[in-house]
């Protein structure tokens, strides 16, 4: 019997070595430690046997056993290993990879980094302000009081709160509340461009929204001449448009400007020809400005004897549809990829 078992054991682990699949391997399980397997047939035997010999045999048995059980551990483990170098046999490394999708900047947010970065290079800072105002910055302090006519220019979105003294709140209806509030926090000379979010009470169409963007400019020292502001914005749409871009300046008003002008550059898809674009103009309005108005510098402790200043600001909306032939400012907003990849 002890002979037997050595020799089952030596057979069991010479087919073990043999067998190449999971199927094998299973038949091997079953055939060797199955129920009716062959070593458990012997354990089995045992009961009949006298003590002594039961003991040895016993042990010997249970050894074999274990001896079975690690071969099979051992071999599972080799077939998995095969798998392994078989599924890394199947990567194909002359495909393609896999192409990763990368976000992009709203077509907006390019206009409005790159007007900056314009504006930082010719030694304007720029600063952002809230876009819940008070009446004051937006309108009071900019030559507009409550019962002025040039508030009609501004449909406003109120916001339902009265302040101390009545005073009231809205969404800002332009940038230009932040000349005030940096003029009041910064001594002379100052030179900033804000951009941010704006509010209009308006009816939505292919040329209006509710809510845009615009960049604020203003420059304020000794002796700023409307030479300065030319000079700027000359420079500003060479940068922004291209070197042979022309731009024309006329009058215009906004209260708190004197004198107040309208800005144009030539219609970059006719030439100044004229075409659909332009509205048969050959010119495109970009922005307004003007000199800043001596009361708005008095207003906020700048001595308008000493000190002069210009100030403009700019639809960036009005930018982005000039720059890529846009004609409805709603596709910005809709969130359609198919629009926003296209930048
Ligand atoms: N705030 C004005 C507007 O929204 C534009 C402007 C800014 C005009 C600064 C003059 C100076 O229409």
């Amino acid at each position: 019997m002890a002979l037997n078992l050595r020799e089952l054991q030596e057979q069991a682990l010479r087919e073990l070595a043999d067998i190449s699949d999971n199927e094998g391997l299973e038949t091997w399980r079953v055939r060797y430690l199955g129920r009716k397997g062959a070593l458990t047939q012997v354990l089995r035997s045992l009961a009949s046997l006298p003590l002594e010999e039961r003991k040895a045999l016993g042990a010997e048995a249970n050894e074999a056993k274990v001896v079975l059980l690690q071969g099979h551990v051992s071999a599972s483990g080799r077939l998995r290993g095969n798998l392994t170098v078989l599924s890394k046999e199947a990567f194909d490394i002359t495909l393609p990879g896999r192409p990763f999708p990368l976000g992009r900047l709203h077509p907006i947010t390019q206009v409005i980094r790159e007007v900056c970065a314009i504006f930082s290079s010719l030694g304007f800072q720029v600063v952002e302000g809230p876009e819940v105002e008070w009446d004051y910055y937006n309108f009071e302090a900019l030559n507009i009081p409550p019962e002025h006519p040039a508030r009609d220019m501004f449909s406003t979105f109120w916001i339902d709160f009265a302040g101390e003294k009545g005073r009231r709140m809205l969404l800002r209806t332009h940038t230009s509340p932040m000349q005030i509030r940096v003029m009041e926090k910064t001594a002379p000379p100052v030179r900033v461009v804000v951009p941010g979010k704006v509010f209009r009470y308006e009816a939505t169409d292919a040329t209006h929204e509710a809510m845009f963007h615009q960049v604020e400019g203003l420059a304020v020292d000794r002796g700023i001449t409307m030479a300065d502001l030319k000079g700027t914005l000359f420079e500003f749409v060479r940068l922004l448009f291209g070197e042979d871009r022309k731009a024309r300046f006329r009058c215009t008003y906004f209260p708190f400007v004197e004198p107040g002008v309208d800005m144009a550059i030539d219609c970059f898809l006719c030439k100044g020809q004229g075409c659909r674009v332009c509205g048969n103009s050959g010119w495109l309005e970009v922005l307004g400005a003007g000199m800043v108005h001596p009361e708005v510098l008095d207003r906020v402790g700048y001595d308008s004897g000493v000190y002069s200043g210009f100030a403009f600001g700019m639809g960036v909306e009005r930018l982005a549809m000039l720059r890529w032939g846009i004609e409805d400012i709603r596709l910005f907003f809709q969130n359609d990829i198919r629009f926003l990849r296209q930048f």
